[in-house]
């Protein structure tokens, strides 16, 4: 019967992983599927400490909104430095796609998040700013004619008031550059907004339509005949920046240039690459992306982008690469003050970012699977990651600080198992979606509603959800979020045990009978006699085998909840049956470690003999003799 359950639990959990190996699932969150990430570590003292800031999206186009129900995979979602979740954004925006998502410590002094919503076959999409609450301050919408939000940019100016983003508009415009006055043709004219951020209205308005003639472009030639509406993509602006003198930078992928464009004026001053650079210059770059100012004065102007290295031409460039250039504007020269290749050789065909980090260090995004690295000043690279799944990419990836408090409390999930009176075990997950600075987390349980809360545990914070298993049938359950200080961040909802349908089915014995909740002050005595159940420091070989057997629990009872989603409201007695058995033998070996950890814990305080390490066995209460061997072991 037990191997039958194991086999089981081993097909379903099979079934499961292979399908879904890329991606976290949460008993606490089980409506969210979290991209994992593939990271490697080359130097971390170098590192920045920070967050990643992403946005996966499996296609870029908006999908058509459907009623089939789907875990929530794409949107804005923060990591830390290893890869472990801290927030799962996208369950606020039902897996619409979003792009550009960063923090922004640059509007005031608390820190916000920012990123695009994209566009739906009914809504234009709209910039969206949230406070560290995670609650909606700023959606910033689309107030002229534009069809949509474009995607590219959504670009906050220091201060807060104002941000920057693109725009495509059709125009009719003029092919005098081709030497065929007579002639006008339909193009999407490229351009960039400047809005105010309380009122989402149009501040500031520039773009290419009398400014950048069709023959600059590589998606014209002079021998086609003008198009229709909408016209072709003859510019495809993808980035733009300001800087204090009030002029802007944008970047056009298909002139392969960077134009400087005045502020006042509204006319290009100078331009960067393509057929009509100002500069002279010893480098080329092509079909860039992110262009960003790094310093601007009246002479100099250094700044970043993401060159993609296009395959044409003369142009040729075999490597992807991110650009540091200055610029200077008395002699017009510009030269490249640090290159920094993709790690991996290849070329980022489309999209990525450049992102200069406080520390000099910097962090690229290079889109595709979400590859990203860490570089420091002199280039050497530090990290780099990728997610675990090739289904997914993410427009442009960032690092920033971030300090994260949710308005909602941890979300706490417990259940109970057990094959009879003396083995009952209860497993608490909690976790809390988006809430940085959580060191551990202190559990508490209460005898019936209006008991008091009786301390029953600690535990240290190693992952997005962390299981605790508490010995005995613990009702009335809550959690508290600790800070390394000891303050406690949150407090979650007092939550009731679940208790399974049927306990005779999971094989609890003898038949017919089911376990009472016990009173936690009874089971838990108030002098400290309760530990951690994993990491605790102690080095005995047991650890090991506690961790062990720790794992197998979490793995079972994830799979248990899996198979009671699964049952659902399905009759399917046998399969909990067997399921029942098998975490059964789990639950023992469980109970045991923590039977045994208690009365580690009570043996620790038993005084002994100074030098007497030698003590006669017969010396010991019964119960500590086995024991001590063990810790020994
Ligand atoms: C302008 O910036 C350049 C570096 O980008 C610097 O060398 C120069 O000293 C700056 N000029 C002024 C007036 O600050
Ligand atoms: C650079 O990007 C453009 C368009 O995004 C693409 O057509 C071109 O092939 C890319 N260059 C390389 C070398 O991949």
């Amino acid at each position: 019967m037990l191997l039958l359950g194991a086999l089981v639990l081993l097909f379903l959990h099979g079934s499961v992983a292979q399908r879904d190996s890329d991606l976290f699932s949460f008993v606490t969150l089980p409506e969210v599927r979290a991209l994992k990430f593939e990271i490697h570590h080359v130097d971390r003292d170098r590192q920045l400490p920070g967050y990643w800031f992403v946005a996966p999206y499996g296609q870029i186009d908006p999908e058509a909104s459907t009623h089939r129900y789907q875990q929530y995979q794409v949107g804005p979602y923060i990591y830390d430095n290893d890869g472990m979740l801290i927030w799962a954004g996208s369950p606020l925006y039902d897996n619409r796609n979003v792009f550009d998502f960063k923090a922004n410590w640059n509007m005031d002094d608390q820190p916000h998040l920012s990123f695009i919503l994209q566009h739906t076959d009914v809504e234009k999409g709209s910039g969206m700013i949230l406070n560290n609450n995670y609650e909606l301050e700023h959606e910033v919408g689309v107030t002229n004619d534009l069809g949509a939000f474009n995607m590219h940019e959504f670009n906050i100016l220091d201060g807060g008031k104002t941000a920057l983003a693109c725009s495509y508009r059709p125009s009719l415009v003029s092919f005098a550059s081709f030497g065929r006055p007579e002639e006008e043709g339909w193009v999407q004219a490229g351009g960039f907004v400047e809005i105010d951020i309380d009122s989402s209205e149009v501040l500031h308005e520039w773009d290419s339509h009398d400014e950048i003639p069709v023959f600059e472009s590589i998606k014209v030639q002079p021998w086609d005949s003008p198009s229709g509406e909408p016209g072709s993509d003859y510019v495809h602006i993808n980035a733009v920046d300001k800087n204090d003198a009030g002029d802007y930078i944008i970047s056009m992928r298909f002139t392969n240039t960077i134009y400087g464009i005045s502020g006042s004026e509204g006319k290009i001053m100078w331009r960067l690459g393509g057929l009509e650079s100002n500069f002279d210059m010893d480098f080329t770059f092509h079909k860039q992306h992110d262009v960003k100012f790094i310093s601007s004065n009246e002479t100099h102007h250094v700044i970043s982008l993401m060159n993609n290295a296009s395959d044409e031409g003369e142009a040729d460039e075999s490597i992807s690469a991110a650009l540091y250039i200055e610029l200077d504007m008395t002699t017009m020269t510009a030269r490249v003050i640090r290159r920094i290749e993709r790690p991996d050789g290849g070329l980022t065909r489309l999209r990525g970012n450049v992102q200069p980090l406080p520390n000099d260090n910097t962090f690229i995004g290079w889109s595709e699977w979400g590859y990203h690295s860490e570089h420091a000043p002199n280039g050497d690279l530090l990290m780099w990651a990728k997610f675990s799944s090739e289904r997914f990419s993410s427009y442009r990836s960032y690092k920033f600080d971030w300090i994260g408090r949710p308005n909602t409390t941890p979300d706490l999930v417990s259940s109970v198992y057990g094959t009879n009176r003396e083995d009952v075990l209860t497993i608490i997950h909690v976790s809390w979606n988006g809430a940085t600075d959580i060191a551990g987390w202190n559990f508490y349980a209460r005898a019936h509603e209006s008991g008091d809360n009786v301390f029953i545990g600690y535990t240290s914070k190693l992952d997005f959800e962390t299981m605790y298993l508490a010995d005995g049938f613990m009702d009335w359950v809550s959690v508290e979020a600790i800070d390394s200080e000891g303050n406690v961040l949150s407090t979650s909802d007092i939550q009731r045990t679940t208790i399974p349908e049927n306990w005779a089915a999971i094989g609890f014995e003898p038949e017919g009978s089911s376990p009472s909740p016990d009173d936690p002050s009874l089971l838990y005595l108030p002098d400290g006699e309760v530990e951690e159940p994993v990491d605790d420091g102690t080095s005995s070989s047991n650890l090991k085998s506690q961790d062990q057997i720790y794992a197998d629990t979490k793995e079972v009872a994830k799979s248990v909840y899996k198979v009671y989603a699964i049952l659902h409201g399905v009759e399917a007695f046998a399969i909990l049956v067997l399921v029942g058995s098998c975490v059964a033998g789990v639950v023992l070996g469980v109970r045991r470690i923590l039977r045994r950890r208690r009365q580690l814990s009570s043996y620790k305080n038993v005084p002994t003999e100074e030098g007497n390490e030698e003590v006669e066995e017969s010396n010991l209460p019964a119960e500590q003799i086995p024991l001590r061997r063990n810790s020994d072991g």
